[in-house]
């Protein structure tokens, strides 16, 4: 089991470049497989679970070229070739992963097809509820077969001939919104998925971009079916997920600073900042690119932060961000509560329980409720042994309560980093022993176009 080691920082970078956005990737690579044609896709988020997504679209019939790799990270600039939304039966399962996202999007475009594919993925997945997809897929007319109560994966699904319908989502769930909306594009006439609240909107960014007709009429999402993605070339900002990291690690620390460039600042996912500012950080964003995806800078400096109440309409979208900021809470003075977010607990672990287990081994006292907890801060945190539960976010937000803790926090079970952040132990090297404050990563072409079935360690070498 991997693990790592982190004591109070030294040293604040004055800038750090995220990696891709892990939403916008996976939609990126779905829908370039889906359109007629080849499209490059720059700042793609090369971690474990966006890979398996590129994986699944390579056994289902696109072509993938590895174009450049950025040092630490991994492969960032790619292209896909589709041939249209009409699929190749893949040879085997697709394995899934821990990715959430691959399965419950993929098994939308799977709906449509006229094959069988069965869906596997590890521990963790095949855990998760996919319930949540597979009426509204089933209402469509796909057949969706899971395993027990929560149609748990390995999921089979055979698509084919699919009529439209209006879906009311039960959660707020960008993923079971996109799952509709992707299957109505096999759908003659128009799906339409009313959201209970808004969440990330990124599908729908997506189809624009990709030259799908869809409209959005109060709290309604709408996709025209019939329609064929586009190909066109596409750049993804960092993902202010992984960024909401390093926010916090300058946000509790007085008279620090960091800057964070190209970052994703679409609305549907800015909340932690809102949060962040509601506790007294001080930060500024401002926005360079506003076209597609909304992408700018963000400054936050370091302050004493106070308690605060997260609930309500807010919290689907800081959904991602919720363990980080209860780390940002037991540090600031007074208590916080975090309210309405029971889909915590179906996350890639239970995120309520790892949390209050993790922040009370840290000396927190935390009161856990079945939709959230309430954390009471300010009393200083010691090192202690965390458990990740083999959840990327966990691992991380305990890694940056770590660089403010006394003593040795040590981080069990690290390799689940590797889910959505590549590098990211490289950047927190940065903050316990100083270096360099270079922001600027090494990217480098590729020695050859090559898909993934032929790329080695070899190949990577200089
Ligand atoms: C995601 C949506 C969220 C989020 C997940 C990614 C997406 O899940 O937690 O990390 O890309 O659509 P839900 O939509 O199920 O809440």
């Amino acid at each position: 089991m991997a693990q790592i080691k982190v004591r109070r920082l030294k040293h604040i970078p004055s800038e750090i470049t995220v990696p891709g956005d892990k939403s916008i990737s996976h939609r990126a690579a779905m829908f370039a497989g889906l359109a007629n044609g080849r499209t490059e896709i720059d700042g793609f988020l090369p971690s474990e679970d966006c890979l398996c997504t590129v994986r699944a679209m390579e056994a289902l019939g696109a072509q993938i070229e590895f174009l450049e790799e950025t040092e630490g990270v991994g492969i960032t600039r790619l292209a896909i070739t589709g041939h249209g939304k009409t699929l190749q039966a893949p040879a085997s399962p697709i394995d899934c992963g821990n990715s959430g996202t691959t399965t419950r999007l993929l098994a939308g475009i799977l709906a449509g097809q006229k094959f069988s594919t069965t869906l596997t993925g590890d521990a963790s997945l095949s855990k998760r509820p996919m319930k949540r997809i597979a009426d509204p897929l089933r209402k469509m007319g796909a057949k969706v077969e899971g395993q027990g109560e929560k149609i748990c994966a390995p999921l089979t699904i055979s698509g084919g001939d699919l009529q439209a319908i209006t879906y009311k989502l039960p959660m707020a769930s960008a993923q079971v919104k996109s799952a509709v909306l992707l299957a109505g594009l096999y759908a003659p006439g128009k799906t339409s998925v009313i959201e209970p609240v808004p969440t990330r909107n990124h599908t729908e960014r997506l189809f624009s971009h990709f030259g799908i007709k869809w409209l959005r009429d109060g709290d309604t999402v709408t996709v025209y079916g019939g329609q064929t993605p586009r190909a066109e070339d596409i750049v993804v900002p960092g993902d202010i997920s992984s960024a909401a990291f390093w926010m916090v690690a300058a946000a509790i620390k007085p008279g620090a600073q960091i800057t964070l460039k190209n970052i994703g600042l679409n609305g549907t996912r800015t909340g932690v900042i809102d949060v962040l500012l509601r506790m007294g950080a001080v930060i500024s964003q401002r926005e360079t690119h506003s076209d597609g995806e909304p992408r700018g800078s963000v400054v936050v400096k370091g302050g004493d932060l106070n308690g605060t109440d997260i609930g309500g309409n807010e919290i689907a979208n800081v959904i991602d961000e919720l363990p980080i900021l209860a780390v940002a809470a037991a540090f600031a003075r007074g208590s916080t509560v975090i309210r309405d977010a029971a889909e915590l607990r179906v996350k890639e672990t239970d995120r309520i329980a790892a949390v209050a287990e993790n922040l009370r081994r840290m000396g927190v006292p935390v009161i856990e409720r079945p939709d959230g907890m309430e954390i009471q801060g300010g009393s200083p945190l010691h090192g202690a042994t965390i458990d990740s539960f083999g959840d990327h976010r966990i691992a991380m937000a305990f890694a940056i309560a770590g660089l403010h803790a006394d003593g040795v926090t040590t981080i069990d079970g690290t390799e689940c980093i590797a889910t959505s952040y590549p590098g990211f132990e490289r950047q927190l090297a940065r903050f316990q022993n100083g270096g360099s404050d270079s922001p600027i990563p090494v990217v480098r072409s590729m020695p050859r176009k090559m898909g993934l079935d032929t790329l080695t360690a070899e190949d990577l070498k200089d």
